[in-house]
């Protein structure tokens, strides 16, 4: 009986959440509204004045069916050609800044460190930067997401441990060249799905599928590179530049299909084989212990000598915590979480390491994806849990939005927007959560990987048939601008 309430209860509080009373919090003054592209999704100009090819390049053109309708990222929404454009619909929607990420290729189109640097690339960024800035919109910068140089693909990509040396090689001269105007950089784009995408289910390109193995790998280089790229910020350029460093996780919220002990505990697993795989090292110092404990375990059964999860040395582990200004966060759904039998040891995969069943309720909305359904208060929960786990961090909302079909009446869009700011406002004013920014993913609809240009996310279409690629925007977009001006969800706030 007493269970049978509680049911009621929380069912009760999750329907209130998901109601159309969207909260009358305020968001602080302090508290700052973005919206999020990345290189290859809209640049296009994908060899334009020099840039060299990149794994997204290079995957698109020799294998057309990777992506649906054989789309592909040459074109995009020509923002490499429009960027000025992109700005003023950013000022016009009031926008505080812009994270957008830059590609590797464009700057080192050979990719290697000491290869020879292509100054176009790195005029391309500054008139961007400084148009952002002309117009009042900070930039944050994203330094890669997802476009591996294919010379260094070719070389191995991030499972080789020499990665290290050619990103920080990279990220000194973006230091270098874009420092004095960008104060707000990005490392990595969730380097969760670089690896266990790129190298562990094939998903993304280069589309490797030695999951267990290379995803692992991967995730040790990346981490390792970002420990050595903030390290450099803080001894040569912090003190003159005056910036920030952090890195970008992505994780949906995990949240136990029952109150049993094992759901309980299998919903902790997966935050911890998500979120905690980067957040812990850089918080804590190492891998959350139930991944050092579960991935040696079964490696030894499964006869490796040594753990598949590769190891740091203590000084790496002193070394490695403590690389972040802030702790940023991609989320866009949440997932239930069932406890299971123990994997067949003889399967080698990071999902029966991790070994949990993920499913949600057939009543949350869909969207044009189908990893992203709409449940609004996993935002919150999300962000509590962050704020829990590793001490009361400034956190950042760097990716959060809806998939669509498509259309100007974005009814859909806007209800997403509304609800899950209106959980994120309340866990800002009633949990405390030390929330300062809030990113919008995305201004334009863009190349959504995999899925071509099918799902969109923007606040602006994009007319992919004409060569002008004409933006018009959605309703959408009027509705976050009011939110940004009044920063509140209702007309009449607290
Ligand atoms: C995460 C990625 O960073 C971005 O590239 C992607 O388009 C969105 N999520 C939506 O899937």
């Amino acid at each position: 009986m007493k269970l049978r309430l509680l049911f009621l209860a929380t069912v009760f509080l999750i329907g209130l959440d998901q109601s159309n009373s969207a909260s009358k919090n305020k968001f602080p003054d302090y508290f700052k509204f973005g919206v999020a592209t990345a290189s290859y999704q809209v640049e296009g100009g994908w060899d334009a004045d020099g840039k060299g090819e990149n794994v997204w390049d290079h995957i698109t053109h020799t294998n057309p069916n990777y992506v649906k309708n054989q789309d592909n990222g040459d074109i995009a929404c020509d923002s490499y050609h429009k960027y000025k454009e992109d700005v003023a619909l950013m000022k016009d929607m009031g926008i505080d800044y812009y994270r957008f990420s830059i590609s590797w290729s464009r700057i080192l189109p050979y990719g290697i460190a000491g290869s020879p640097l292509n100054q176009l690339g790195i005029d391309h960024y500054r008139n961007l930067t400084q148009e952002l800035l002309d117009n009042g919109i900070e930039p944050m910068v994203t330094m890669f997401h997802w476009d591996t140089p294919e010379p260094l693909q070719e070389l191995g990509g991030w499972p080789n441990p020499e990665m290290e040396e050619h990103f920080v090689y990279y990220a000194r001269i973006l230091f270098e060249q874009l420092g004095d105007l960008v104060k707000m950089w990005m490392t990595f784009n969730e380097a969760k799905q670089t690896c266990l995408e790129g190298y562990g289910t094939g998903e993304k390109a280069p589309g490797f599928k030695t999951s267990g193995l290379a995803d692992y790998q991967c995730a040790h280089t990346i981490l390792k590179s970002h420990a050595k790229v903030y390290h450099m910020y803080e001894e040569e350029f912090r003190e003159k530049q005056g910036g920030r460093v952090g890195i970008v996780i992505d994780s949906m919220w995990f949240e136990p299909g029952s109150g049993s002990d094992k759901d309980v505990e299998a919903a902790e697993r997966a935050r911890q084989f998500t979120y905690g795989w980067y957040g812990n090292p850089i918080i804590h110092g190492n891998y959350p212990q139930v991944m050092i404990d579960r991935i040696g375990e079964r490696s030894k059964k499964q006869g490796f000598a040594k753990s598949r999860l590769p190891t740091f040395t203590q000084e790496e582990i002193d070394y490695i915590k403590g690389t972040y200004d802030f702790v940023a966060l991609n989320t866009y759904s949440t997932n239930y979480t069932a406890w299971i039998e123990e994997a067949d040891i003889s399967d080698v995969s990071y999902n029966s390491d991790l070994n949990v069943r993920l499913f949600v309720d057939d009543s949350w909305e869909e969207s044009a994806s189908t990893w992203l359904r709409v449940v609004p208060w996993g935002l919150r929960k999300i962000v509590n849990w962050l704020s829990k786990t590793y001490n009361n961090p400034e956190i950042f909302i760097t990716e959060n939005g809806l998939s669509d079909r498509g259309g100007l009446d974005d009814d859909q869009r806007i209800r997403y927007y509304r609800d899950y700011l209106s959980n994120l406002v309340d866990a800002i004013v009633e949990d405390g959560v030390n929330v300062t920014r809030y990113t919008a993913w995305s201004l334009l609809d863009n190349f959504e990987w995999r899925s071509g240009y099918t799902e969109k996310f923007g606040f602006y279409s994009v007319d992919f048939n004409s060569t002008e690629r004409t933006r018009t925007k959605k309703a959408s977009a009027d509705y976050y601008s009011k939110v940004i001006s009044t920063r509140c969800l209702v007309d009449t706030c607290n």
